[in-house]
């Protein structure tokens, strides 16, 4: 029986923003400690869609790697890899890709025997199919998959910059509507300045009526831990352009350490390159073993 294991995976579709960190990787951090495993498949889900040119696929990827480590991944406890892309190299059309994507996806639950889930609530049908898998075979055959639970972390969706109604993605066409874990003191200072809010001049938290605003307390209270009406109270004698400022401060403070922790993993590529190997091979043996045992109880 394989220890409890926590899975995840991420694309490597560019540098992480703060909605990956607080949505994510800070709860992976945390699972981390708790679960013998947390295991990280970097998903070129890119290489199925739209094709990346290799030397561009290969860059991201060693930055993502990077970002996961100096957020507090450790390479040590987790199993940080990248996904094979044999699968997806199979896959040419992108429209056979995306449909069998919850396929791909549950199948690598089982494959690494997870016993828990993290993803967004969108994808919580995906783990279903997991479930069902899991629960199937054990009753057909014999015990072999743990029934993986989906993980949802209490951070909401923290929202673009620009456009507060909107979810903050690494996809938008301008980059002021996300802030990077790499961006520079200065970079996260400009886009809180510039974030979009309203003509009220206090700050409150009304998702409703006032969403950029709000959206900026959600990133204030993911960061330090506090609660919206802690935070509202603490700031009551700020105006929101002296609020942005308060904010931008804690933010640089926060992703300054992670920035230069992951600039300096990215002078040693070699040593990325030798952490993603390592976690390859110990993935590796883990779905060597599932597969080793299914096929005992199958009776192949
Ligand atoms: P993106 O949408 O930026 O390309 P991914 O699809 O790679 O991000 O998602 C990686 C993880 O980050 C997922 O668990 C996802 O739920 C989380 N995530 C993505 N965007 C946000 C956001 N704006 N707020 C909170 N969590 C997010
Ligand atoms: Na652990």
């Amino acid at each position: 029986k394989s220890s409890p294991c926590v899975f995840s995976g991420i694309q490597p579709t560019g540098v992480p923003h703060i909605g990956n960190y607080l949505g994510a990787i800070q709860h992976w951090v945390s699972l981390q400690n708790q679960y013998d495993d947390v295991i990280l498949s970097i998903v070129d889900l890119h290489s199925i869609t739209v094709p990346q040119k290799p030397d561009v696929l290969r860059s991201n990827i060693q930055i993502l790697a990077a970002c996961l480590i100096a957020s507090g991944i450790d390479p040590n406890k987790s199993i940080l890899f990248q996904q094979s892309d044999e699968k997806s190299a199979k896959i040419k059309k992108a429209s056979v890709g995306l449909l069998i994507y919850p396929v791909l996806q549950a199948a690598d639950i089982l494959l690494y025997r997870s016993d828990l889930v993290p993803v967004g609530e969108d994808q919580l049908k995906h783990i279903e199919l997991a479930r069902d898998l899991a629960r199937f075979f054990n009753n057909q055959f014999g015990e072999a998959f743990p029934v993986p639970e989906g993980y949802i972390g209490n951070t909401p969706k923290i929202r673009n910059l620009k456009d507060p109604t909107s979810k903050m993605s690494k996809s938008d066409d301008s980059s002021m509507g996300y802030i990077t874990i790499l961006d520079s003191d200065d970079e996260i200072l400009q886009k809180i300045k510039k974030a979009k809010t309203d003509f009220t001049s206090q700050v409150t938290y009304d998702v409703k009526e006032r969403p950029g605003v709000s959206n900026l307390v959600e990133i204030h209270a993911a960061f330090t831990g506090k609660t919206y009406g802690e935070i509202c109270d603490e700031v009551s004698d700020l105006d929101t352009g002296k609020y942005k400022l308060h904010l931008a401060d804690i933010v640089i403070d926060k992703l300054r350490p992670i920035r230069d922790r992951a600039n300096d993993l990215l002078q040693d590529k070699h040593q990325l390159e030798v952490i993603l190997k390592n976690g390859k091979d110990r993935a590796s043996v883990r779905a060597e073993r599932t597969l080793k045992d299914v096929k005992r109880l199958v009776g192949f």
